[in-house]
């Protein structure tokens, strides 16, 4: 069997969808594996998921950096330092500059279908405009907001007597599942990318 992917992950805050990929990747057939996790900001509970995983970690916060270039740069070469075949923007609160973009491969999850409700508040924009479906996606980051080429999504009807708590909860149990599932199949089939259109079984990580 070939070595599994290498998987970097970002994160900012809560880390359940890290600790998803954490959870499958202790099945060596998943494919992948989580060689390192990085925050942009201290003391949140995805670092303390991935120490109690025994996965490195490392936190590059843009206020100890005189530039938005300078944080980039260092992200980049921390990053780099890991050689991820994928890295997984997990609630990472940060844009990624267009060098990382670059150099690697990078998956974000966002709360919402896209190309609806992109931003901050995908739960809370759906449900302000009255959608009875909403759901997740997964892309592949680009240069926009949540505009990227979709690698998958997943539907999640809207309750009546949902609050913008209960939706993202339910939102991120089925992310978790998406995301879950379609890093395994990129990490085992790997991906081709061309254009907006993603295959997955593209033989390339
Ligand atoms: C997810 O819903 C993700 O789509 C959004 O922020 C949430 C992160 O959750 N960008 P967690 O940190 O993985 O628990």
């Amino acid at each position: 069997m070939s070595q599994p992917a290498r998987l970097v992950v970002l994160v900012s805050g809560s880390g359940t969808n890290l600790q998803a990929l954490l959870d499958a990747s202790a099945d060596p057939a998943y494919g992948a594996r989580v060689v390192a996790v990085g925050a942009d900001r201290e003391d949140i509970e995805g670092l303390a998921r991935a120490e109690r995983a025994g996965v490195p970690t490392f936190v590059r916060k843009l206020s100890d950096f005189e530039t938005r270039e300078g944080w980039d740069a260092a992200l980049t070469t921390v990053v780099e330092r890991f050689e991820p075949d994928l890295v997984v923007s997990a609630g990472f609160m940060k844009l990624l500059s267009q060098e990382f973009l670059d150099r690697f491969l990078t998956l974000n999850t966002h709360p919402a279908l896209c190309p609806a409700f992109p931003g901050m508040h995908g739960p809370r924009d759906a449900l302000d405009y009255g959608v009875r479906v909403t759901g997740a996606t997964l892309f592949v980051v680009d240069a926009g907001v949540d505009t990227g080429p979709i690698v998958a999504q997943v539907p999640v009807e809207v309750a009546e007597d949902d609050d913008v708590a209960s939706l993202h909860e339910r939102i991120k149990t089925a992310e978790r599942a998406m995301l879950v599932d379609a890093v395994g199949r990129i990490a085992r089939e790997g991906i081709a990318v061309e254009g907006r259109r993603v295959r997955i079984g593209g033989g390339r990580r």
